[in-house]
């Protein structure tokens, strides 16, 4: 069993980038980043986000309206954003509070600030595989930190376990793509699925991100896969001084030992998805003059 490093290729990626950015003329590439409210969680990553921004020579706006902010206006707040020439891009942190509308928030976005991906023209754009468009950070690292472990999936079968906006659609999209890497079958699993492990059992990568802490054990792997684990849970844990522990959607202790490759939580996929967005960002500045075109 071979552990993916997360952390080393995202460091790889980040200093790639970095050499980018200080290649740009002009202004330095700009992120807006807007937090609703006080979630833990999305406080901790949006203060990642922030610092990898610092490091890489993005500029980087933090915005956080309180939690009773209305619908209408963090709309106005995006369209300030989308009207402002001196913001590459724009990201909302999800999820936010009820009972803000997270899809019409991400849809008021325009498409090129649209550095998330989640906007309706960015993932059309996803299933033409047209490479002007943004793809989803958290997805987009899946690729990369499979490609530059060696992990081709061409003619493979990945199975997604997941079908969110934000995960699980546009990794099956991307491994189904035909491109160098990808070309993969795709299933696509989810809650109402009969026979789960059935299914997960015949993937060659196990893609999880369902976001039920070690929900899949050994039962649910084929020997040999590669797993990808896309969970973030936060159970409690009276050992640890903050009260929780982190823990992925992967009972790692008896998975790990029947696989190839398992990414780790923490550092797999998550320092991958900042990476991401650091790259999209960067992708936005350059295409920023052309924007008027986008479409
Ligand atoms: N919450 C969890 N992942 C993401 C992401 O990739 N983007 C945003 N905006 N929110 C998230």
């Amino acid at each position: 069993m071979e552990l993916i490093d997360g952390n080393q290729i995202a460091a790889t990626l980040i200093a790639e980038l970095k050499a980018e950015v200080a290649k740009l003329t002009g202004r330095p590439p700009c992120i807006a980043l807007v937090r609703v409210g006080e979630d833990p969680a999305s406080v901790s990553y949006v203060t990642k986000k922030q610092k990898m921004c610092a490091e890489i020579g993005i500029e980087s706006r933090l915005i956080f309206p309180p939690v009773t902010i209305s619908q209408d206006e963090l709309f106005a707040l995006v369209d300030q954003l989308n009207a402002d020439p001196s913001v590459d891009g724009i990201l909302v942190q999800s999820p936010l509070p009820k009972p803000l509308s997270e899809i019409a928030v991400f849809r008021r976005i325009a498409a090129h600030k649209d550095v998330d991906g989640f906007h309706t023209l960015n993932l059309g754009k996803l299933a033409q595989e047209d490479d002007t468009g943004f793809i989803a950070c958290t997805p987009a690292g899946i690729m990369e930190l499979l490609q530059r472990s060696g992990v081709s999936l061409t003619g493979k079968h990945v199975v997604v376990l997941g079908r969110s906006l934000i995960v699980g659609k546009p990794a099956a999209l991307l491994a189904l793509q035909r491109k160098p890497w990808a070309n993969a079958t795709v299933t696509i699993c989810h809650s109402q699925t009969a026979n789960l492990a059935s299914i997960t059992r015949l993937a060659d990568v196990l893609i999880a991100a369902i976001g039920k802490p070690e929900f899949v054990t050994a039962d649910m792997v084929k020997p040999g896969a590669v797993i990808i684990d896309v969970g973030v849970n936060r159970v409690p844990d009276a050992t640890k001084k903050t009260g929780y522990r982190l823990t992925g959607d992967v009972h790692f202790p008896t998975v790990a030992p029947l696989c190839s490759k398992i990414t780790p939580v923490p550092g797999g996929v998550g320092p991958m998805t900042v990476a991401l967005l650091m790259k999209n960002t960067v992708k936005a500045r350059r295409q920023h003059s052309a924007a008027a075109a986008y479409n």
